[in-house]
């Protein structure tokens, strides 16, 4: 298992959010997540979302837009009395224990911390996180930081109308979003100010898509405010808009920018939801490759056998679902090295041997 730094999740507990009643896990460098539809996988990186937005101060609009606590607590209020996580970073962990108000709001009924020599009691009967008020400021700013860079994509959305291939405010280039929406703004720094790491990301596109020849990245003619994803075939000179691309290579090119982005902008923990969506298995095995380079935590769910193959055992966490509940666990190699002499991971996933498959 590869090694995490102290800025990496080493453990994560979770207590009745959404169909994940109780789960503890081990999290290592890759964690590559698989199992069933409906097994809970997305749940699972939907979490860190939540926890991304209470650490922004923001729980109660996250609860709302999610449709209230019930859609976020294991079967709702009637089932659930509260919803606890601790999150540790080798020895140093947030916990939080959250309660279902009558106007079905979250209220923390526990709020704490360990960091280093400081142990904080945050209290209760709070709406949005205490840590930034009540913990010193050289710890929140670092927790604080820590949690709010982590980067939850899904670049499901390749339609027409999907934000990547709209004009985008050229200034909105401190990260790329979590559905790419800035693309084009975020090439458009890496150009200007990361050329290595910008050229590695063409070039890597150009493996996927041999026709493709370069980004053309400028401020719009019309508005030097804005940028839009444009693009030149090999050999042509006319420039491509971004509606022309195929779904596949949009999205290639949005997974290719996450990972070889420059380190220093990268985020520690990096989740993407289904990252081999219409992609090639020769571009899905590129992927794996740009995944396992980095330095950086990946957090990933799949359904691609393909995927799974180029990972060994130890990264992979299995999910199932039993009787709505769905049970995460990290695959150990030592259980199946005499089945990994004769067959692929992808295999063994088949062939229900690792778990991982329909079930009630
Ligand atoms: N509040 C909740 N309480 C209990 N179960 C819930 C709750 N919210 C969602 N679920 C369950 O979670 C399921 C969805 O899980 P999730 O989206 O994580 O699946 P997945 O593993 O990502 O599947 P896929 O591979 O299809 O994307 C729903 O079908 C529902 O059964
Ligand atoms: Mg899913």
């Amino acid at each position: 298992m590869t090694q995490i730094n102290d800025k990496q999740l080493s453990r994560i507990v979770i207590k009745s959010f959404k169909s994940i009643a109780d789960c503890n896990l081990s999290l290592s460098r890759l964690n590559v997540l698989i199992g069933s539809n409906g097994a809970g996988k997305s749940n699972f990186i939907g979490f860190f979302r939540m926890v991304q937005q209470l650490f922004d101060e923001n729980l109660q609009v996250f609860v709302s837009r999610q449709g209230s606590s019930d859609a976020l607590l294991h079967f709702g209020r009637k089932t659930t009395e509260q919803l606890k996580f601790e999150l540790w970073f080798g020895d140093n962990y947030y916990m939080a224990t959250l309660e279902p108000t009558q106007d079905n709001r979250l209220m923390f009924t526990k709020e704490s911390l360990r960091w280093g020599l400081t142990n904080e009691e945050l209290g209760k009967g709070h709406f949005e996180t205490v840590v930034r008020k009540n913990v010193p400021a050289a710890i929140s700013n670092h927790i604080v930081s820590l949690i709010t860079q982590w980067r939850v994509y899904h670049f499901h959305d390749t339609s027409d109308t999907a934000y990547v291939k709209q004009a985008h405010n050229i200034n909105d280039n401190a990260y790329l979003r979590p559905d790419a929406r800035n693309l084009a703004s975020f090439l458009y720094l890496l150009r200007e100010n990361y050329p290595a790491s910008y050229q590695k990301i063409v070039k890597t596109i150009r493996l996927v898509a041999p026709f493709f020849g370069e980004f053309y990245l400028r401020p719009s003619p019309q508005n030097q405010d804005v940028i839009e994803l444009e693009w030149f075939e090999l050999g042509q000179d006319i420039p491509f808009k971004a509606y022309l691309l195929s779904d596949g290579t949009l999205r290639f090119m949005c997974l290719a920018t996450v990972f070889l982005q420059p380190d220093i902008l990268q985020p520690e923990t990096i989740l993407v939801d289904e990252p081999e969506l219409g992609l090639h298995p020769y571009a899905i095995t590129i992927l794996a490759s740009l995944m396992r380079a980095t330095s950086k935590q990946v957090i990933v769910s799949t359904q691609s056998v393909e995927l799974l193959n180029e990972f060994d055992a130890s990264d992979v966490i299995v999910v199932d679902r039993c009787q709505g509940k769905s049970s995460l666990r990290r695959l150990l190699t030592h259980d199946l090295v005499e089945w990994l002499e004769d067959y692929s991971l992808g295999e063994l996933w088949k062939k229900n041997i690792v778990g991982g498959r329909p079930s009630r």
